[in-house]
């Protein structure tokens, strides 16, 4: 399985997903400012892998914490939290994430430095782990929607790398070809980051599934000859009624999948659920620096200085979706996901 990010000797390692698939370079953070900038330029992404990464980057701020009691404790927590939260606004994960460390902190934050720091390492770890496995059970749940012989078209990457291990898109994938199930995926290359074209291929040669790489443009047309049996893509934030974040872009593969009587499947993890939101109009959308448009591979592709508008996300309205999978099972519309509620902690 692909290492994603990891925890050794005090540091977290990350594969370095900008590098991909062209080198495999391995990012060592020994900062939470260090683990802030690699989830702000994508070294890492995917947003079960940045919630990851934000909660290891908060165990290395109060490691070098220096004093263990008191205000200067709290002042050291709160900067650190707040240098994490700023990283990327859409990926509900990241704040889950964070508020679950927060309860770790306090609850045990009268035990001293030490103590502290052990078990927040320890709940960053269980996030980990946890994760893992939640994807495994999403592929589980989901791997009956797709058929023997599909040919599945996928958005970005949702994969192994876009959190602790198997994915959420790409775990029901990979759950239905462990199934022996003969499945193609049609990989969106995904502009501009190319998530699809450098993530998803790569991921998916290494697992020996099929995959076509298509242009984001090539999808409609796919649908409309009957290649297409169904969609499947992640989530960044999932509102009350369904209405999904996701990628730039979801929201046309979406439209065209009910103009083309494609099904839309949405896997991701609970914690991707805001349950805060009653819909999707008021899911912050994070706007990206001009040169990932005016530019490829760090190559300029049009005029220096043109306008350019980069979104990198999209709101899905739940009307388009089929259904959406979790660790939980399939819940299928119309979508009714709980009502506010606070994170306990978790083992430590
Ligand atoms: O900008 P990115 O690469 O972090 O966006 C990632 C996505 O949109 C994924 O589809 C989503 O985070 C789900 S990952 C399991």
């Amino acid at each position: 399985m692909l290492p994603t990010i990891t925890w050794r000797n005090r540091s977290v390692i990350m594969i370095d997903q900008r590098k991909l698939p062209a080198q495999e370079i391995y990012v060592r953070c020994r900062t939470y400012i260090q683990v802030a900038q690699a989830i702000e330029k994508m070294v890492i992404r995917g947003a079960p892998a940045i919630g990851i990464a934000a909660a290891y980057g908060l165990v290395l701020g109060l490691m070098s914490a220096r004093t263990d009691t008191g205000r200067s404790l709290e002042r050291d927590f709160d900067k650190i939290y707040r240098r994490l939260e700023r990283t990327r606004p859409t990926a509900r994960n990241l704040f889950w994430a964070l508020e679950r460390m927060r309860a770790v902190y306090e609850r045990d934050r009268g035990l001293g430095l030490r103590a502290l720091q052990k078990s927040l390492l320890a709940e960053a770890q269980a996030i980990e782990n946890e994760d893992a496995e939640t994807c495994r059970m999403i592929g589980r749940h989901g791997r009956d929607l797709i058929r023997d012989g599909a040919s599945v078209l996928t958005h970005c990457n949702a994969g192994a790398l876009a959190t602790a291990a198997y994915g959420t898109a790409l775990g029901v994938i990979r759950a239905a070809a462990e199934q022996g199930k003969k499945i193609t995926v049609f990989a969106d290359e995904t502009r501009p980051f190319l998530q699809g074209a450098r993530l998803t291929v790569w991921e998916l040669r290494r697992e020996g599934i099929p995959v076509v790489l298509i242009t984001d443009n090539m999808a409609g047309w796919l649908m409309r000859q009957g290649k297409i049996s169904a969609v499947v893509v992640g989530a960044d934030r999932i509102a009350r009624n369904g209405d999904t974040a996701n990628k730039i872009g979801t929201y046309s593969v979406a439209v065209l999948a009910k103009e083309n009587g494609v099904p839309f499947y949405v896997a991701a993890p609970m914690s991707t659920i805001d349950a805060s939101l009653e819909d999707g109009s008021a899911i912050p959308i994070e706007e990206r620096k001009p040169e990932e448009v005016r530019e490829i591979g760090g190559r300029l592709i049009t005029v220096p200085d043109v306008e350019v508008r980069n979104p990198a996300f999209d709101v899905t309205p739940a009307k388009y979706v089929t259904a959406i999978i979790t660790e939980r099972g399939v819940c299928r519309p119309p979508f009714k996901f709980g009502v506010p509620f606070k994170f306990g902690v978790g083992p430590s």
